[in-house]
């Protein structure tokens, strides 16, 4: 089943996330359905928040994104950043939660990451490029962080703007 996304300005979307206890069948459960959602979308990373569900768990699958049409997911709870490289770089990024826009972002290249997986293994992993940002960018929506707090104000509010136009060309004028 395949879960709806929040979009800006959900007030869900700007809250902290609680660590799970641990990954039991409930939240294997969860990173199903957040997998699902983010392949039905399509989308390459998807965190829990962004459905609605205040938990520290995240779903990442950047194999898309090179052409390549076989499924490769990263499914993780608790994830924390134990290393980061002092050398950034940026990426051209995207959310669901905020449809159609995008723009550059300057993230540590390279990290490590611990987390636990969907048998309640607590493994560590190293990530660069690509993978580097799209962990890095779901675990801000564990902190209620989005890519646009990353730009310069006048950037953000250029976004926001057409978020608000968009939103207000898909509503009906009189309610
Ligand atoms: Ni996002």
């Amino acid at each position: 089943m395949t879960l709806l996304v929040l979009t800006v300005p959900d007030s869900r979307l700007r809250q902290v996330a609680a660590p799970v206890r641990g990954v039991d069948k409930g939240v294997v459960h969860l990173m199903k359905e957040m997998l699902e959602t983010m392949y039905a979308a399509p989308g390459i990373g998807l965190s829990a928040p962004q459905v609605g569900i205040l938990k520290r768990v995240i779903v990442v699958d950047i194999a898309g994104s090179t052409g390549d049409s076989a499924h490769n997911p990263l499914c993780m709870a608790n994830p924390a950043i134990l290393w980061a490289s002092g050398e950034y770089s940026s990426c051209n990024e995207g959310c669901l939660s905020l449809p159609g826009q995008y723009a550059r972002v300057n993230r540590p290249s390279s990290i490590l990451v611990r987390y636990l997986d969907q048998q309640n293994k607590t493994r560590d992993c190293t990530a660069d490029g690509l993978l580097a940002t799209v962990i890095q960018h779901e675990m801000d929506h564990l902190d209620g962080v989005l890519f646009v707090d990353h730009l310069s104000k006048l950037r953000r509010d250029i976004i926001t703007r057409r978020l608000q136009k968009a939103r207000r060309s898909r509503q009906p004028a009189s309610t």
